[in-house]
C-alpha cells in the first residue's frame, strides 16, 4: 500500500492529543465561524465543486447516502435536494460543526431526510454493504488514517457503489500555482485569524493541502484500499480535485 503518514500534518504543534483529537479541537474552535469563511474564503466556488460531485452521482439515483465528515452538513443537503435519495446520514467527529449543520437542516425542514450523528469516518458503525452512495467534502485531507478511512468507505458501500470525494490540489502551472500558493500561505490564514480568532486552523490548511497526496497518488491510495476504479477530475485550474471512486 502507498504510504502517506496523514498522522504526521497537524494542527496545533504545541498540543499534546494526536492529529485526531487536534482536528476535533480546531473544528469545534471554528465551527461558529466556518459556513462564512468557507464561503467567503473560497469565493462561493466551493458551491460550484460540491454540485459537480452530486452531478456525477446522478445516474446512480442512489437512494441511501453517507456523507463523511459532513461539518455543517452543506454536502448532505444538497444531496437531499438534488438526488431526492430516500435518506441521507451525515457523520462528524466535532460536535459543533454538528450543531451548525443540525440548526440548518432544522430551518429548511429537511430533517426526515437528513440526519447528522457523531461518528469517526475510520471506525464506523455502520453494517458491511449499507449505502448507495459516499460523499466526502474537503475531509478526507484530515483524516488521521487515510488509507483506513478509504478503507471504510469500501466496506459500508454497496457493489457498484460510489464514493465521489472532493479534496483541494495543488495547482501545477504558473501563474495560478504562485497566486494560489501566497493566496493559501499569507492571505487565508490572516484573514482566518480576524474572524475564526484561529490562525493555526488556517496555517494548517495551507500546510495540509500541500503534504497531501492528490491526483494520481490519491487515486492509487484509494485503490489499495480497495475501490475498484477511481477517476480524477480537476477542478478549476486544479485547485481541487472530484474523485470518482467505485467499489466492484
Ligand atoms: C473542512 S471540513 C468539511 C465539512 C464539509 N464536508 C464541507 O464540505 O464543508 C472537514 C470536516 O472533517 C471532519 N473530520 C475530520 N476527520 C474526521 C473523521 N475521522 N471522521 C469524521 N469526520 C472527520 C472535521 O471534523 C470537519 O468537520
Amino acid at each position: 500500500m502507498p504510504q502517506f503518514k496523514s498522522e504526521m500534518t497537524i494542527p496545533y504543534k504545541n498540543s499534546e492529543k494526536g492529529k485526531k483529537g487536534q482536528i476535533i479541537d480546531m473544528f469545534n474552535n471554528i465551527a461558529g465561524k466556518y459556513d462564512f469563511l468557507n464561503h467567503a474564503l473560497s469565493l462561493n466556488i466551493d458551491k460550484i465543486w460540491r454540485n459537480k460531485a452530486i452531478k456525477a452521482l446522478k445516474l446512480l439515483n442512489p437512494k441511501t447516502i453517507l456523507d463523511i465528515a459532513t461539518g455543517t452538513g452543506d454536502f448532505a443537503i444538497l444531496s437531499a435536494k438534488k438526488l431526492q435519495p430516500e435518506h441521507v446520514t451525515g457523520i462528524d467527529i466535532s460536535e459543533k460543526m454538528l450543531e451548525c449543520g443540525i440548526e440548518k437542516i432544522q430551518k429548511l425542514n429537511l430533517q426526515s431526510t437528513i440526519t447528522l450523528e457523531v461518528g469517526d469516518s475510520e471506525a464506523m458503525k455502520f453494517d458491511d454493504n449499507s449505502f448507495d452512495a459516499i460523499t466526502v467534502g474537503f475531509g478526507v485531507r484530515n483524516f488521521e488514517n487515510l488509507e483506513q478511512g478509504l478503507s471504510e468507505m469500501v466496506r459500508v458501500l454497496k457493489p457498484n457503489g460510489i464514493a465521489a470525494i472532493l479534496e483541494f490540489s495543488m495547482p501545477e502551472h504558473f501563474p495560478i500555482k504562485q497566486l494560489y500558493t501566497f493566496y493559501f500561505k499569507h492571505i487565508l490564514p490572516f484573514i482566518g485569524k480576524i474572524f475564526s480568532k484561529d490562525y493555526d486552523a488556517y496555517y494548517y490548511l495551507f500546510n495540509s493541502v500541500q503534504e497531501f497526496p492528490y491526483g494520481q497518488k490519491f487515486a492509487e491510495i484509494a485503490k489499495s484500499a480497495g475501490f475498484q476504479d477511481v477517476t480524477i477530475q480537476k477542478l478549476t485550474f486544479g485547485i481541487a480535485s472530484l474523485y470518482i471512486c467505485k467499489k466492484s
